[in-house]
């Protein structure tokens, strides 16, 4: 595969992640960001961590197929890694780390990847759509949403979640992040995600759950949500939550 010309966040949370799906201008976008920041890779575990405890919380609730959005690279305890004995669509919008996804999954039979626009979920093939999320709208799903509230304003990530929720069958669960504010405290950093970057409090985001319903834990900081161990200390950089669809 020929190097791309844009780094990519996904690519750059593999090399972070200590994966081996990125390149060099992966490696030179999350050094230059470290520079701004600090380092990115304690925080990114944390975040790897809670969407593992999401998926196993998911699994629980006897879930056996997911759909995945804004994916990125299907690594490093990622969906179908943790839910060992589930069915997992993968999607993404990046040509590049679609291409990567479908490399790295190209022998399993029980993932896949390919593209889907979150905003749209008729974009998705529907062959892939109910090969691996079989019974998607009938049969209860887990629905991993991560990684991808920055990039869409409130008014398209109210919609998007709400069409969710009116396409996945009751009893489906939506895992769901999003960056917190504390990022403005290192304004370089916050530039180099560009200007549609959406950073919100969690009072703010609550709203926009919709009709999703959050479990009792609520919305918490990532390293804080259903920890095994003592809470890692990172910077409270993303929350996160587990919603769960009732019936209508
Ligand atoms: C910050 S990365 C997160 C990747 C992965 N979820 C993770 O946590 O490692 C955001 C991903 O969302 C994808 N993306 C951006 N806009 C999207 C959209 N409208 N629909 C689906 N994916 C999107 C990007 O291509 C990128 O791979």
């Amino acid at each position: 595969m020929g190097e791309p010309d844009e780094p990519s966040t996904a690519r750059m949370i593999d090399f972070w992640l200590g994966g081996e799906h990125h390149f060099d201008v992966d490696v030179a976008a999350a050094g230059a960001f470290e520079q701004a920041y600090g380092p990115c890779a304690p925080v990114f575990r944390e975040l790897r961590a809670f969407l593992g405890r999401a998926v196993r919380a998911i699994v629980e609730q006897g879930v056996d197929g997911f759909l995945v959005f804004g994916a990125g690279v299907p690594t490093r305890g990622n969906v179908h890694e943790v839910a060992a004995e589930a069915t997992v669509l993968y999607t993404d919008v990046d040509p590049v780390t679609i291409r990567l996804g479908q490399r790295i999954l190209a022998d399993s039979d029980r993932a896949g990847y390919g593209y889907g626009d979150a905003t749209d979920i008729g974009t998705i093939d529907p062959a892939q759509l109910h090969r691996f999320v079989p019974g998607w709208g009938r049969r209860p799903v887990g629905v991993v949403f991560l990684g991808l509230a920055a990039f869409l304003d409130d008014a398209t990530l109210t919609r998007t979640l709400d069409e969710l929720y009116a396409a996945a069958a009751p009893g489906s669960l939506l895992a769901v992040d999003f960056d917190t504010e504390e990022l403005a405290a290192h304004p370089q950093a916050l530039a180099m995600m560009g200007p549609a970057f959406r950073m919100r409090p969690p009072a703010a985001f609550a709203p926009l759950l919709g009709r999703w319903t959050p479990t009792s834990d609520g919305i918490l900081p990532v390293q804080r949500w259903r920890p095994v161990d003592p809470p890692a200390e990172v910077p409270d950089a993303f929350h996160g939550v587990l919603a769960t669809r009732g019936a209508d």
